[in-house]
């Protein structure tokens, strides 16, 4: 390897889960390592890739990202077509948006195939004095549809760049 924009593998990563619980945030900590912390509900498909290295393989990750609010939503099948990993995001705040997982989860099934990494990820652990989804209910639930599991937080930074890390290997 010898020019930067060389790599080995390209993996096609999609982040899902409702409105506002910290997708785009998520996404903008692992590029560019900032957070952003105004209202900006995504509209139709944002992506941005980032090559990452371990065991001498480069590979390059790319997270698309999409609007968790129906009516801003782009095509579904095109967004979800050749995903190899997700990140299934929740608010740990919000449960409503935690039992709302089991529905992302047959949307992706459906249109990205039962092949495809999943990983569910608690968002906003900074929130602690407001957490409503306990660590040990979710783990129960990924646990069952065996899906991976990590909490974090795009305003502290905590566990953000784990969590796409370990994706990246567990395709790998
Ligand atoms: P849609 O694009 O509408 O689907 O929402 P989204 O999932 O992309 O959420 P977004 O990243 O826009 O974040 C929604 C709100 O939550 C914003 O006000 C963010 O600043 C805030 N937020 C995101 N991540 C965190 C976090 O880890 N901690 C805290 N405290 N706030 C966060
Ligand atoms: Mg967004």
């Amino acid at each position: 390897m010898s020019a930067t924009d060389d790599y080995d593998y390209l993996f096609k990563i999609v982040l899902i889960g409702d409105s506002g619980v910290g997708k785009s945030n998520l996404l903008l900590r692992f590029h560019k390592n900032e957070f952003n912390g105004g209202q900006r509900e995504t509209i139709g498909v944002e992506f941005a890739t980032k090559t990452i290295e371990f065991d001498n393989v480069h590979v390059k990750a790319q997270v698309w990202d999409t609007a968790g609010q129906e009516r801003y939503r782009a095509v579904t099948s095109a967004f979800y077509r050749g995903s190899l990993g997700a990140l299934l995001v929740y608010d740990i705040t919000r449960h409503d948006s935690f039992r709302n997982a089991e529905r992302w989860l047959s949307e992706l099934r459906e249109y990205a195939g039962e092949d495809c990494i999943v990983m569910l990820v608690g968002n906003k652990s900074d929130l602690r004095h407001l957490r409503a989804v306990s660590a040990e209910e979710a783990k129960a639930f990924s646990e069952n549809s065996r899906l991976s599991f990590i909490e974090t937080s795009a305003k502290d930074s905590t566990n953000v760049e784990t969590a796409f890390t370990r994706i990246i290997k567990e395709i790998y």
